[in-house]
């Protein structure tokens, strides 16, 4: 697809992938549209980047969504490319019985209702746009889960079949619908507990993560799987068996 002269809406655009994805979309000549839930933190991406548009938005808030969508149906209409990048990673015992259960709500709105409730609300103006496309963010964890993040893999597993089933059903609309399926990644995400479990790899960084992306968006490369990410969607259908035990291994 076309990568200049967009109109781009990145959730949790302010940090990480979505931040690098935005500086990248921002140098190819495209217009760039950011949200997320603290201010500071946009306000921050906007020192940076002084022609980013910001927005504080809880995705997983039903007004807050509203507030959005107002906002780029007034000011954006020519709005084409929804990013539904923004999402949590937590640790969740089942063990704990109920203990968990407020987190792992929580987790399924910002990383599985929210991309959906947003992709139904934008496609009506992407609709009405040239050269547009949805691109949902899962993870190589979508394809072989690790158990100690039971909903986070759910979630990306989730968001990987809505991907193909919205890809079919949106052919008719012009609308593309692209899957970036990062490996593990150097970012803010639940990085507390990345420390805490001793994990010593944290990945490629987000600016090869973003590179990668945008590569595969100019080849319309529907799911863009990145680094180690491939390795997991291979062994999923070869020897899931054995690449489960050894990521689970201990747990
Ligand atoms: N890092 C990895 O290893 C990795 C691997 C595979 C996939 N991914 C996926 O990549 C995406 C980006 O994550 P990242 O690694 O770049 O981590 P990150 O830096 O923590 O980025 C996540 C962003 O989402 C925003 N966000 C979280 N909840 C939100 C909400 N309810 N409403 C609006 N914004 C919200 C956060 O900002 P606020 O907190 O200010 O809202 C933050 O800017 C996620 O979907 C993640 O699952 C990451």
């Amino acid at each position: 697809m076309k990568l200049s002269e967009n109109k781009i809406l990145i959730t949790g655009g302010a940090t990480g992938i979505g931040l690098s994805l935005a500086e990248k979309f921002l140098n190819e000549g495209n217009e760039v549209l950011i949200c997320g839930r603290r201010e500071e933190v946009l306000i921050e991406a906007k020192k940076k980047n002084p022609n980013l548009h910001i927005k504080r938005c809880d995705v997983s808030n039903e007004t807050d969504r509203n507030k959005l969508y107002y906002w780029i149906k007034t000011e954006f209409q020519d709005l084409n490319i929804l990013v539904n990048n923004a999402g949590i990673q937590r640790e969740i015992d089942f063990t704990r019985g109920t203990a968990d259960i407020e987190k792992a709500i929580e987790e399924i709105k910002i990383n599985f209702e929210s991309p959906v409730v947003l992709s139904s609300m934008f496609i009506p103006i992407l609709r009405e746009n040239e050269n547009s496309a949805i691109i949902n963010v899962s993870s190589g964890l979508a394809f072989i889960p690790l158990s100690i993040m039971p909903i986070y893999c759910a979630t990306k597993a989730a968001l990987h079949s809505f991907s193909i089933s919205l890809r079919q059903q949106l052919k008719k609309t012009g609308i593309k619908v692209f899957e970036a399926i990062p490996p593990t990644v150097d970012t803010d995400l639940d990085k507390g507990a990345r420390k805490a479990r001793g994990q010593s790899d944290f990945g490629i960084s987000p600016n090869e993560t973003a590179e990668a992306i945008v590569n595969g968006l100019k080849n319309d490369e529907f799911e863009i799987a990145i680094g180690k990410a491939k390795f997991l969607i291979n062994s999923s259908k070869t020897d899931f068996e054995n690449i489960f035990s050894l990521m689970n291994k201990g747990n």
